[in-house]
């Protein structure tokens, strides 16, 4: 059975949690899981935490792709995890696939501040942000993709009831492979 998230929460980005969230940059958090943050991109959330916030009300309708594209921006929701204010890690859910998160992203992707791994959290955060696609989205089950040497992030996987279904080669690391994971989203019986 998954674990709980005990007194940590799911919460929308805000800013009495910002302090922390950059402390959790500067420890080696990054927003994206293929690509590090900089000193030059952490620097940037520090000089308007308020406006990055924000940036989540209003998402771009592109991003710019690990080979320097434009990608298509999908329809998104970014929970973080939190204990009081302190900024625990952030689950990123895309509401529907396109072509290039049916190779690699999925509709789920989350990272857990390094000093906070090892605790169950991301185990926690996952199954958490189950029953909120349960609740919120019309999906009757989920894609995720992991890269075949993240032993832990495929444990987290696992323990949520993910089952196998392929391996890709990885669109942006060369020479890797992405293992394709389902889960299905129990009781969304108004699901499409
Ligand atoms: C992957 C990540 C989210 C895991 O977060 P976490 O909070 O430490 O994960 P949990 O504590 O919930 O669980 C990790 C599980 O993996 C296991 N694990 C950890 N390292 C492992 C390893 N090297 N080999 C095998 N299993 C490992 C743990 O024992 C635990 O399993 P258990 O509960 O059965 O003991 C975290 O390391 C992270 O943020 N990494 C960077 C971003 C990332 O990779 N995100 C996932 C992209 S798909």
């Amino acid at each position: 059975m998954a674990p709980t998230l005990a007194k940590a929460t799911l919460v929308a980005p805000a800013l009495a949690y910002m302090p922390s969230f950059i402390d959790a940059m500067r420890e080696g958090f990054s927003r994206d899981t293929l690509r590090p943050e900089t000193p030059e991109t952490i620097a940037a959330v520090a000089a308007d935490p308020g406006a990055y916030v924000a940036s989540f009300d209003n998402p771009p309708s592109h991003i710019t792709l690990p080979d320097g594209s434009q990608g298509e921006m999908v329809p998104a929701t970014t929970l973080w995890c939190v204990e009081g204010e302190t900024f625990l890690g952030s689950v990123g859910i895309r509401h529907r696939l396109n072509a290039n998160l049916e190779q690699v992203g999925g509709h789920v992707g989350y990272a857990v501040r390094p000093s906070a791994r090892g605790q169950g959290l991301a185990s926690a955060m996952l199954a958490e942000t189950l029953v909120w696609i349960a609740a919120n989205l019309p999906l009757k089950r989920v894609l995720l993709t992991v890269s075949a040497q993240n032993l832990a992030s495929i444990r987290v996987i696992e323990k949520n009831g993910g089952v196998l279904s392929g391996s890709v080669p990885h669109l942006w690391h060369g020479g890797e492979t992405a293992l394709h994971y389902w889960i299905d989203i129990q009781g969304n019986q108004a699901a499409a």
